[in-house]
């Protein structure tokens, strides 16, 4: 009781202040007509070189933010359409996180917090019945209408109007595994073929295909100017508490032996990957988890990784070591913990960075999962 008082007594005598006028920051006239006021301007965005979708926060409002669509014309110019669209009620928009966040992760510092309009009005009598704001796409039944925007619902799903979402397409035998997040067998395609169904895209002209090895069937290829860019991690680890992380890729190495060459990482930004396995300049490997009280990358060096040999590589986070297997034999590990951090990057399997740092040579089974394996995981997973 007595903390609350003192915190009300120091919020009353903040208010209580005589008005000392701001010389640095001008008056803003308050806007005359706010709904037709340009409040934000899509151009200021970064797409990148083939961005079509960028996000602004609302400054009018804190749940509500902008989706900018980026078009080009015919003579290379862009123009821009700004999408009005809200979080759910009671989310607020965090624009450092691309994402809708509780109460507790807000920050409105830029932004008026609008009230819910609906307070004090009594529950109605009658559920209203719920108004699906997507849209069908005639004739595609993996697409739907995001604002105007066709958006694709991944492998295998399908719109569903009345749930208003994408569900597993009726036709597609989905025997999936849910205890694995993101599992690439490369047997007859690129894309994920867990629970999740992450869609995989090629990120440059060169791409990653499909090959036969004598030693492994069907893997897949990457000729050193070629990668997959998976944009379901994009924002995995915001808002979550995540302690826990493997990942386990058959690899071999065929070319560049001298240079760094990204395996699996979302390493896209301006900081340390959230996860990374890389072949590094000769016969180094490492494997690495960025936390939220490790700043630096903790990474594991000085492991051969054999050219034109087939290796299992794994790594296991499990809250307090990151451990590194090879042919699931532990041969490196560091103390390390904390939540593994958010980086607003896609998955790169392939690159270090999307564009960038290529591996040359084959994969095969990439199984991540988000919890720590046990050895006797890893040795099965190395058996595959
Ligand atoms: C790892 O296993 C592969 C396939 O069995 C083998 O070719 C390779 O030599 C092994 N590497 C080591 C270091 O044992």
């Amino acid at each position: 009781m007595k903390v609350a008082f003192i915190a009300l007594v120091s919020f009353a005598a903040v208010f209580a202040a005589p008005a000392v006028p701001d010389v640095l920051v001008p008056a803003v006239e308050p806007p005359k007509n706010p709904a037709v006021l340009p409040v934000i301007d899509c151009s200021t965005c970064d797409f990148g070189p083939y961005g079509r979708v960028q996000y602004l926060a609302d400054p009018l409002n804190c749940n509500c933010f902008y989706q900018c669509q980026r078009l080009t014309e015919i003579d290379g110019s862009f123009t821009y359409i700004p999408h009005h669209q809200c979080c759910a009620p009671s989310l607020f928009w965090r624009q450092s996180w691309l994402t809708c966040v509780t109460d507790m992760f807000k920050v409105t510092e830029n932004c008026i917090v609008q009230l819910p309009a609906d307070v004090n009005t009594p529950e109605p009598a009658t559920t209203p019945e719920r108004i699906c704001a997507l849209g069908i796409v005639p004739g595609k039944p993996g697409f739907f209408l995001n604002e105007g925007i066709e958006q694709t619902c991944g492998t295998n799903m399908v719109f569903d109007f009345d749930l208003c979402t994408c569900i597993p397409g009726t036709d597609s035998d989905l025997i999936c595994d849910s205890d694995v997040l993101l599992y690439y067998p490369f047997d007859e395609d690129l894309d994920d073929h867990s629970c999740t169904r992450a869609t995989s895209t090629q990120t440059s002209e060169a791409s990653v295909v499909l090959t036969s090895d004598v030693d492994r069937g069907t893997v897949a290829k990457f000729n050193g100017a070629s990668s997959l860019h998976v944009g379901y991690i994009y924002n995995y680890f915001a808002d979550r508490y995540v302690k826990q992380w493997s990942m386990a890729v058959w690899v071999k190495r065929t070319g560049n032996t001298a240079g760094l060459g990204g395996v699996i990482n979302n390493g896209d930004c301006v900081e340390a990957p959230s996860f990374d396995i890389h072949v590094g300049g000769g016969d180094v490997t490492s494997c690495s988890v960025d936390t939220d009280s490790v700043s630096a990358m903790v990474a594991i060096q000085d492991v051969a990784i054999t050219a034109n040999v087939w290796e299992h590589v794994a790594m296991v986070y499990d809250g307090k070591d990151i451990t590194m297997y090879r042919n699931a034999s532990s041969v490196a590990h560091l103390a390390v913990q904390g939540n593994i951090e958010n980086r607003q990057c896609p998955m790169n399997i392939g690159a270090q960075h999307a564009g960038s740092d290529y591996f040359e040579g084959l994969m095969d089974d990439i199984y991540i999962y988000e919890r720590a394996l046990s050895l006797d995981e890893i040795t099965k997973l190395s058996k595959l």
